[in-house]
């Protein structure tokens, strides 16, 4: 949930979507200062495609049967802080729907008590684990469903990991588009299994947590991104999520090519629901939205949490403003019904008629009793929270997933795995617990004891925490620990003893500063916190041997130890949450070779990332962020620049080793054309009669106890607002209202479908030539021809597959498939995916990361095993 200002009004007065068309020059250019975004409209319908034609039919017959009242209600927020969960709309309990509960988070349910603390999204990334991360989302969808959440606020798919010191990269899965393709897509296809629905986020471009958001004072920054890179990049994640059937999607607070994402008409008419065939809801983040009309007409569903310019002042854009922009005629009737219509169809989509809970929990207490409306001015008591436990047995899940994404950087003279009976000396706080005590500070929003974590509202309470002192006390016969960040005066190590050295690097939501940093790492930068490099070098200067543990948000610098001989061993343990302790001893002594690999790159030095990503400032007028870079972000700019990293995107050792052998490329749908074939049509969409309502439907109900401040569809004269239809809304330039034709890239969610043809196969055996039991990762990724024309990243992971444990001398045959997309370059001027034809000319390689090639394929030609 935002933390805002004090006075946040919005400047509703920010045009929404830009106002004249794009050339297809201005498309193709790439760096330009004029970045605008231009109109979509009107709002494409749901309910056009087969998989939902049930659901929008139930969903089609109570919507018939809504007052204006109840449709307006299940399409607004009731107000922050006006119920038990981040956000709830009003209901049509008339009609059998409830009130619809929206929380947080990504991680686990947040704020409340008996959940499961599951590893962050940057640590699911980190496994490469496409079951590990279904797993996830199944254990999180049923948490939600067991509190009694509709809809579940994530996966988050964006930041992307752009900005190495971006707060919030650690909510998502790696600097990579197809990593947080597969880790947003199967979390999602999890949590929905459960019927909750989940809600992906943020579209987009919300790189950078300072200066996100619009208030009274300051406008919230641009996101300026060119076509090709929007698509390329940017958009992948959530082309994929619509594919697997995500129930709602979440605008970003920020504005992309200056028009504010809440009612940026592109992004959310255009892109998600034309192009990408989106038949969910779309909806605010938490009082990003700018503009009533504005916002409906540009497609948005649901405002959350439903507040005006200034949260808790009782006021609103949409609730009895939605009432009366209908009734006097500026948001068409057929805008708020596909707007419900989508709500109540994502609702049964998911099952949620049948036996779905109630919210059994509070947000903002941990008593079993509260205030009912803690936004109110006056609130009733009642229970808010009955102490349901959701845990499950899926802290199962959290310690495989936290233990499987451990990435092994350096493992000289294998020093690891430990002896459980070796001399250890453990150094750092991060391996300890927060002294002030087990989530003593709210939302994590600090860094002290072990760092399961970032903060803010993408975190939850750790129901318990098994620490790293805890767990290595429980294995090892012989550990001394120093939970300290200085090193300890008078400690030395014998030529036995084994230091191992806990260091780490934290960020989060621009909600809360935390040391100075307030959300983005914008003091901390890349360094360790707390002085972890000196910890590092004291403990380089007193031992012969050390192993570094370190927990992180994201890259961090090593290069002021990294290379002192006594520093044996790296192991990067990311933010495991709750199961930090045993999964890391489940590598530590060996239990399990580490399996996890670099969901980005390690650089030497920060001046090494383009100078587009760094962070933006404060400056006079909006932040422009002209995302000058490109494609070229995390490893696709390191190769291109030629920069060799510290370590590369998808580097991961284990204790055993791995041999690539008998490649084989197989032709599975042959690429005949550069595009693919046509889409398939739309099909047909609700229809309701186009009268207005009556005004009496939205009259306030005889003997209302209303709750002050509380946001409701009535209007005190409801005949007045549809009498006064003589002042005419200014609607946008390039408002339309006849449906332009149907985008040729969609045709179906994710877009058309002919686009996951799988075009090539690629087989290769995979062998443990090592002693000890261990995982492989094997990354594909693929290398578009100069024949183009276009500028491409030399290396672009497109899929990857594990293996499953593999025993000294077993084998696997892995297969990776490659679709249409996956070769394709997004054609600004044709507005479609361009492959070369029959695949001339591509190579695919697979390795171990993206600088360790074993298996090289060219199209045509066949495969050959490198090393
Ligand atoms: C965050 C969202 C979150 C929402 C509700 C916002 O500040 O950006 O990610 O879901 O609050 O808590």
């Amino acid at each position: 949930m935002a933390v805002f200002p004090l006075c946040l009004a919005l400047l509703s007065q920010i045009v929404p979507g830009a106002l004249s068309s794009p050339s297809a020059e201005t498309l193709a250019s790439r760096g330009s200062p004029e970045f605008f975004s231009p109109p979509y409209y009107p709002a494409p319908k749901g309910g056009w495609l087969s998989d939902w034609a049930s659901a929008y039919k139930k969903a089609h017959d109570v919507v018939s049967k809504m007052t204006l009242a109840e449709k307006v209600n299940l399409t607004s927020g009731t107000g922050e802080l006006m119920g038990r969960c981040a956000g709830q709309t009003g209901s049509a309990l008339r009609l059998g729907i409830p009130s619809l509960c929206l929380h947080d988070s990504p991680l686990g349910i947040h704020n409340t008590d008996q959940n499961t603390a599951f590893p962050a999204g940057i640590t699911v990334g980190a496994t490469f684990d496409k079951d590990l991360m279904y797993e996830r989302g199944v254990a999180l969808g049923e948490e939600a469903r067991g509190k009694g959440i509709n809809v579940l606020l994530g996966p988050s798919v964006n930041p992307m990991g752009r900005k190495p010191r971006g707060g919030r990269n650690w909510e998502s899965f790696g600097a990579d588009p197809t990593l947080q393709a597969f880790g947003g897509a199967m979390t999602i296809k999890g949590m929905q299994s459960t019927g909750a629905i989940a809600s992906l986020k943020h579209v987009v471009g919300n790189e950078q947590e300072m200066h996100r958001m619009s208030t009274v004072i300051t406008q919230g920054y641009s996101s300026n991104i060119d076509d090709r890179t929007l698509h390329e990049l940017y958009l992948w994640p959530f082309a994929e999520g619509i594919r697997a059937g995500v129930g709602s999607v979440m605008m970003a607070y920020n504005d992309v090519n200056r028009s504010t994402c809440s009612q940026n008409s592109k992004l959310i008419n255009g892109i998600l629901k034309d192009e990408l065939g989106f038949q969910g809801f779309v909806m605010t983040d938490w009082l990003a939205q700018i503009g009533g009309v504005s916002s409906a007409l540009a497609g948005l569903d649901m405002s959350m949490p439903g507040d005006g310019p200034i949260p808790l002042l009782g006021t609103a854009y949409w609730s009895w403003e939605l009432s009366r922009a209908v009734l006097n005629g500026s948001v068409p009737v057929d805008r708020l019904n596909d707007m419900v219509t989508r709500i109540v169809a994502t609702w049964y989509k998911m099952g949620q008629d049948k036996d779905y809970p109630r919210p059994n929990f509070s947000g903002t207490t941990l008593e079993k009793t509260g205030l009912l409306y803690p936004g109110a001015l006056i609130s009733p008591i009642g229970i808010v929270n009955e102490f349901v436990n959701v845990q499950g047995n899926h802290n199962i899940t959290a310690r495989a997933v936290a233990r499987d994404a451990i990435t092994l950087l350096k493992n000289e003279e294998n020093i690891l795995p430990l002896k459980r009976n070796d001399s250890l000396k453990i150094f750092g706080t991060d391996a300890g617990a927060n002294p002030a005590g087990l989530n003593a500070c709210p939302d994590n929003g600090c860094n002290q004891g072990v760092l399961t974590m970032g903060w803010g509202s993408g975190t939850c309470r750790l129901p318990y925490l098994v620490t790293p002192q805890e767990a290595i006390a429980n294995i090892s016969s012989n550990a001394e620990f120093y939970i300290t960040d200085l090193f300890p005066i008078g400690v030395s190590g014998g030529p036995e003893d084994i230091a191992v050295v806990f260091i780490n690097s934290d960020s989060g939501e621009h909600m809360l500063l935390v040391d100075g940093n307030p959300g983005d790492r914008a003091l901390a930068g890349l360094y360790s916190w707390h002085n972890g490099d000196d910890l590092v070098k004291s403990a380089a200067a007193m031992f012969s041997k050390v192993v570094v543990v370190v927990h992180t948000v994201g890259p961090i610098l090593m290069e002021e130890w990294i290379d002192l001989e006594p520093v044996k061993a790296v192991l990067v343990a990311h933010l495991p949450g709750q199961e930090a302790g045993w999964s890391l001893t489940d590598i530590l002594f060996g239990d399990y070779s580490p399996s996890g690999h670099l969901p980005y790159t390690i650089p030497r030095r920060e001046s090494d990332y383009p100078e587009s990503v760094h962070l933006i400032p404060l400056s006079l007028g909006q932040i422009q962020d002209n995302y000058d870079e490109g494609l070229y972000i995390d490893y696709r700019h390191f190769l291109k620049a030629n920069i060799t990293p510290r370590y590369p995107f998808g580097h991961g050792l284990s204790y055993t080793t791995f041999n690539f052998s008998e490649p084989r490329l197989s032709v599975v749908k042959p690429l005949d054309t550069a595009y693919p074939a046509a889409r398939p049509p739309k099909g047909s969409t609700p229809t309701y009669p186009d009268t207005k309502p009556a005004p009496s439907e939205v009259a306030w109900p005889k003997n209302f106890n209303r709750i002050w401040r509380y946001l409701y569809p009535y209007l005190d004269n409801p005949a007045d607002a549809s009498a006064n239809s003589t002042e005419k809304y200014p609607y946008p330039d390039g408002y339309a209202t006849e449906p332009k034709p149907a985008p040729r890239a969609g045709g179906a969610e994710g877009g058309n479908p002919a686009l996951w043809d799988v075009a090539f196969s690629v087989q290769v055996k995979v062998t443990n030539t090592g002693s000890r039991d261990g995982r492989a990762v094997a990354q594909l990724y693929v290398e578009l021809p100069a024949s183009l024309g276009l500028d491409t990243p030399s290396r672009q992971l497109r899929q990857f597959e594990k293996t499953k444990i593999l025993s000294a001398g077993q084998s696997e045959v892995l297969t990776l498939d490659v679709t249409r997309k996956d070769l394709s370059v997004w054609d600004v001027v044709v507005q479609d995916w361009k492959t070369p034809v029959h695949g001339e000319g591509i190579k695919i390689w697979v390795g171990e990361s993206v600088a360790d090639m074993r298996v090289g394929c060219t199209v045509g030609e066949g495969c050959a095993v490198l090393h």
